[in-house]
């Protein structure tokens, strides 16, 4: 078998034989396609990167046919059942499972750097009190940067080696003071020994109480919906991260766009859009009708469909166990009824079978978040705070990687050719 592809131009009738590596062929390689020597070269066209890979990627494997995710080679569902998020995290920016002691090391690094300066934390008593908690978090972290002048080093191993424990650490912090910005409390300052959900949970929540504990059972909880976020190869907002960081600025920034992206109702912003949806829906009796609206196209079931699984979201199975162990703690959650008649329709109906359209992992978890009492709006801020880990991964891979330069896709310019300027009084309308 040759590992060639051969391309024939019938405006030339010429014949190209293309290299194929790892069943693709380089988009480069079809410049070489002209009609006369000054011709440009063909270019491939592909509005929202359906069918090109932008990275070799060693971090984590999708089959969305077949519904299967793998982080470093290792299932998801393994994953969720025996490790930890920080253990995650370390694998996925490190390519190992770490040993005991490489773990213990990795977690106090990172519990070392929760704290966020002062004027940080002054600047987010700043912002507005109904200001979206993910707008607070895009701006902080971006603001983050500039108390770290030296991340612009990203050339350098230990700079971002820095950078990566402290933006992991951090990050909780920012989106715990968002949250109590949002519903008018003072802060709660990191406590490193509670572990990381567990101090996430602490500063969310505590009060004035003397023995305040988290509850182990939801602690679990948010650690494993940390593990099912934490990476999903080149979605739109690890492509930002990758995209932004390309021009070589700091960590931070970059972030903050990848952030940005993720805020988006068809990406991380689904799972607050899911929870508006089944309010609105507000009874099992009223599915058909909307699921009607759904099919004449007057609006999507949120929280249904994905870009590359055309098969059950691995994901959402096993948020689907998680939310029996939450509600046994907190109750259940009225939504949850609906949810799943509207998930039992939409799997029989035609529709979403011809589209194979099924659940995705923001279809249950913003019904979790809520029985656990978070407010709709902190939902893509508990996206973003396991997704950080994945950005970091993917983000030095591309650093590393000799292949990668500035971002920079191509056109197919169809505007007008060259034409003089017009004064504005012999414009017509
Ligand atoms: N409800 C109804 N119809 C849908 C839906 C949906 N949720 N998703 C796709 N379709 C239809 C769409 O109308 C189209 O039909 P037709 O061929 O008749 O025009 C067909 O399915 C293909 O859709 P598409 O828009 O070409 O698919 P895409 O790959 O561009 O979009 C998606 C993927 C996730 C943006 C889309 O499925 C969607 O908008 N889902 C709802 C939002 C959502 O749940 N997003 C979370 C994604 S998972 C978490 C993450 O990675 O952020």
């Amino acid at each position: 078998m040759k590992n060639t592809l051969t391309i024939t131009d019938n405006r030339t009738g010429k014949t190209y034989e293309i290299p194929i590596e790892h069943d693709s062929i380089r988009a480069i390689d079809l410049r070489q396609i002209k009609v006369n020597d000054d011709d440009f070269g063909m270019l491939s066209y592909d509005p929202a990167y359906l069918n090109t890979a932008s990275c070799k990627s060693t971090i984590t494997f999708i089959d969305g046919g077949k519904g299967i995710l793998r982080y470093r080679g290792y299932p998801i569902e393994q994953l969720a059942e025996k490790s930890s998020y920080l253990e995650v995290a370390y694998l996925l920016i490190y390519d190992k499972l770490p040993t005991a002691d490489e773990l213990a090391h990795w977690e106090e690094r990172i519990m070392h750097h929760t704290y966020i300066h002062e004027s940080l934390a002054r600047m987010m008593r700043t912002f507005r009190y109904d200001a979206h908690p993910m707008g607070m978090l895009i701006s902080t972290l971006a603001a983050a940067g500039t108390f770290h002048p030296e991340a612009r080093n990203v050339g350098d191993p230990a700079v971002r080696q820095k950078q990566i424990y402290r933006i992991l650490g951090k990050l909780p912090t920012i989106a715990a003071f968002a949250y109590r910005m949002r519903i008018g409390r003072p802060f709660n300052y990191p406590d490193s020994t509670r572990g990381y959900t567990g101090n996430f949970l602490y500063m969310l929540d505590h009060m004035n109480e003397q023995d305040y504990e988290v509850n182990p059972v939801l602690a679990r909880a948010l650690d494993i919906l940390f593990i099912l976020h934490a990476d999903h190869e080149q979605n739109c907002s690890t492509s930002t991260m990758r995209s932004v960081g390309s021009s070589r600025v700091d960590p931070f920034s970059a972030m903050a766009a990848a952030a940005a992206a993720l805020y988006g109702p068809l990406h991380g912003g689904a799972n607050e859009a899911v929870l508006r949806m089944l309010n609105e829906i507000g009874d099992v009796k009223n599915i058909p009708a909307y699921i009607e609206r759904v099919k004449k196209g007057e609006m999507r079931l949120m929280g249904f469909g994905h870009r590359v699984y055309k098969n059950y979201d691995p994901r959402a199975k096993i948020i689907k166990k998680v939310a029996k162990d939450v509600f046994e703690v907190t109750g259940s959650n009225p939504l949850i009824d609906i949810a799943l008649e509207l998930e039992h329709i939409a799997l029989n109906d035609e529709y979403f079978v011809k589209r194979k359209l099924y659940p995705n992992v923001d279809f249950y978890s913003g019904i979790i978040y809520q029985a656990m009492g978070f407010p709709v709006d902190m939902f893509p801020v508990l996206f973003a705070i396991p997704r950080a880990s994945g950005w970091l991964a993917q983000w030095k891979e591309m650093i590393k990687d000799p292949e990668q330069r500035i971002s920079r896709p191509r056109q197919l310019y169809l505007g007008e050719g060259y034409r003089d300027y017009v004064p504005i009084d012999q414009r017509t309308e």
